[in-house]
C-alpha cells in the first residue's frame, strides 16, 4: 500500500513516564498499515528521544511550530489526520487541550483536527481525581473526544492506584474501532451506562478443583470495547478470563455464578442495558469439600451432587432494576439452533438473544463468530462470520434503537 492510501494517524505523546509504552502503540499502528506521524511535546522527548519515534514511525518528528514552516505543519498535520491519539495524555496536556491553548505542535494539531480524537491519560491518582482535571476531561468528552479511563495499578515509584496508562494493545483497539467506524464515529451510547458479563464461571468442588466451561470471554470483551468506543460508561463483570482489561471499562472480577449474580445486579441498578455474554454454570456442587478430595484405593468415587445456580438473566429480565432497561442474553446451542433460541428467548424473558452454534472447535476462544440475533418482537438478524467486534456492534445498534424508542 502506498503511504498516501494508508489511514493517517497522529500519535501525540506528552511528558509522562508512560511515554515509553507509546512505542508499543506506535509499533502496532504501523504494523497494521497506518501512516503514523508522531508529535511529542518537549517534555515527552525527555523520556523518549526523537530518534526512537522517527525510526519506529518512518516519518519526521517535530515538537514545535517553527520547523519546516513552509509546509505549515501546525495546520496541515491536524487537517490531514484520520485519527489523533494522545498517549500518554498528562494532566497538563488535557488542560491545554480543554482550554484551546496552542503553544506547541501537538496542541495546534488538536485544534485543527476534525477527525476522531482519543486521549489516553496517565498520571498520579491525585492529579486524575483533582477537580481541575475532572472538569477538563468532562469538557473534552462533551466536545466529542474519547477520553479512556486510566487503569488501576502500579504507578511510578511504589504507589498504586488509578492513573496507569491502559494496555497499549487496548488503546490500539480503541483506535482501530474509531477508524473502522469512519470520520464521524457514532457516540450513540454517550451518557449511557452498560453492564457486560464475560467469561465463564467456575464452581469449586474442593480447594483445587472446579466445574467450569470453555468460554474465553472474547465476545464479552469485544462488547465492552465497542461500547467504550461508542461513548458508554462500561462495567465489565469478568469471570475467569485471561485477557487484558479493555481500555476505559470498569472491570469487576468474579469467580462463581453466585459472585457474578451479585456483581451484575449491583452494577445493573443504574444501567441502561445489561448484556449477559458470560457462560454461567447452571449447577454447582452441592457440597464444597474443605480438604482436597482423595482417591481411596478399591472404592468407587462418591458421585458429585449438584444444585441449581440462580439464573441471572431470567432474574434481571423479570425484575428490571431500572425502568426501560434493555436486557440481552446469549445462547450457545449445538442443535436446532433457531428453534432452541426462540424457546430460550421466551423462557428467559429478555429483549434480545444472540444465538450462536458451538462445538468442539467453534466459537469458544476464536477471534471470529457468526450468530443470529433474535428479538422479543419477532425480529431475526443474521450476522455473518466475522470479527467479534462486528457482532458486538450489531448488538449495540439494536440496543441503542430500543433505548431511543423507549
Ligand atoms: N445465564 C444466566 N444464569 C445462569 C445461566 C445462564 O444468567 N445460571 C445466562 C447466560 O449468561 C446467557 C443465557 O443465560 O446469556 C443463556 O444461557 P444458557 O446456559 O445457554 O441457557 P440455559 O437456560 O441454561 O439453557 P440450556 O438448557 O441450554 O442450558
Amino acid at each position: 500500500m502506498d503511504r498516501s492510501d494508508k489511514p493517517r494517524v497522529v500519535l501525540g505523546v506528552s511528558g509522562g513516564i508512560a511515554a515509553y509504552k507509546a512505542c508499543e502503540l506506535l509499533r502496532r499502528l504501523t504494523e497494521s498499515g497506518h501512516d503514523v506521524r508522531v508529535v511529542p511535546t518537549g517534555s515527552a522527548l525527555r523520556f523518549v528521544g526523537e530518534p526512537t519515534w522517527a525510526a519506529l514511525s518512518g516519518n519526521p518528528v517535530t515538537t514545535g511550530v517553527w520547523e519546516n514552516v513552509h509546509e505549515v505543519p501546525h495546520v496541515r498535520i491536524g487537517q490531514e489526520a484520520d485519527l489523533v491519539v494522545v498517549a500518554p495524555a498528562t494532566a497538563d496536556t488535557l488542560a491545554r487541550a480543554a482550554r484551546g491553548i496552542a503553544d506547541d505542535l501537538l496542541t495546534n494539531t488538536l485544534l485543527t483536527a476534525r477527525c476522531p480524537v482519543v486521549f489516553a491519560p496517565a498520571m498520579h491518582t491525585e492529579m486524575w481525581e483533582h477537580p481541575a482535571t475532572a472538569e477538563n476531561v468532562a469538557t473534552l468528552r462533551r466536545r466529542g473526544a474519547v477520553v479512556v479511563e486510566p487503569a488501576v495499578g502500579r504507578l511510578t515509584g511504589k504507589d498504586t492506584g488509578k492513573g496507569r496508562l491502559p494496555d497499549p494493545g487496548e488503546i490500539f483497539e480503541v483506535c482501530r474501532r474509531l477508524l473502522a467506524r469512519g470520520a464521524a464515529p457514532g457516540r450513540d451510547l454517550a451518557g449511557r451506562h452498560v453492564v457486560v458479563s464475560a467469561g465463564g464461571t467456575r464452581e469449586p468442588l474442593d480447594p483445587v478443583r472446579f466445574l467450569g466451561n470453555r468460554s474465553s470471554g472474547r465476545q464479552g470483551y469485544a462488547l465492552a470495547r465497542t461500547a467504550v468506543a461508542r461513548g458508554a460508561r462500561v462495567t465489565l463483570v469478568a469471570a475467569n478470563t485471561s485477557l487484558p482489561d479493555p481500555a476505559g471499562a470498569d472491570v469487576v472480577t468474579v469467580g462463581t455464578a453466585v459472585q457474578l449474580r451479585e456483581a451484575v445486579l449491583k452494577a445493573a441498578k443504574d444501567a441502561d442495558a445489561v448484556v449477559m455474554a458470560a457462560a454461567v454454570a447452571d449447577f454447582r456442587p452441592a457440597h464444597y469439600a474443605q480438604g482436597k478430595i482423595k482417591k481411596r484405593e478399591g472404592r468407587q468415587p462418591e458421585p458429585v451432587a449438584l444444585v441449581r445456580n440462580p439464573d441471572v438473566l431470567a432474574e434481571l429480565s423479570a425484575a428490571r432494576p431500572r425502568p426501560g432497561q434493555v436486557v440481552v442474553g446469549f445462547a450457545a446451542e449445538t442443535d436446532d439452533v433457531l428453534a432452541n433460541g426462540r424457546a430460550k428467548l421466551a423462557r428467559k424473558g429478555c429483549d434480545l438473544l444472540v444465538v450462536n452454534e458451538v462445538g468442539e472447535d467453534r466459537t469458544f476462544g476464536a477471534e471470529e463468530n457468526e450468530a443470529v440475533v433474535l428479538g422479543a418482537d419477532g425480529s431475526e438478524a443474521s450476522v455473518p462470520h466475522g470479527p467479534k467486534e462486528a457482532l458486538a456492534d450489531t448488538v449495540w445498534d439494536k440496543v441503542v434503537r430500543m433505548l431511543n424508542a423507549g
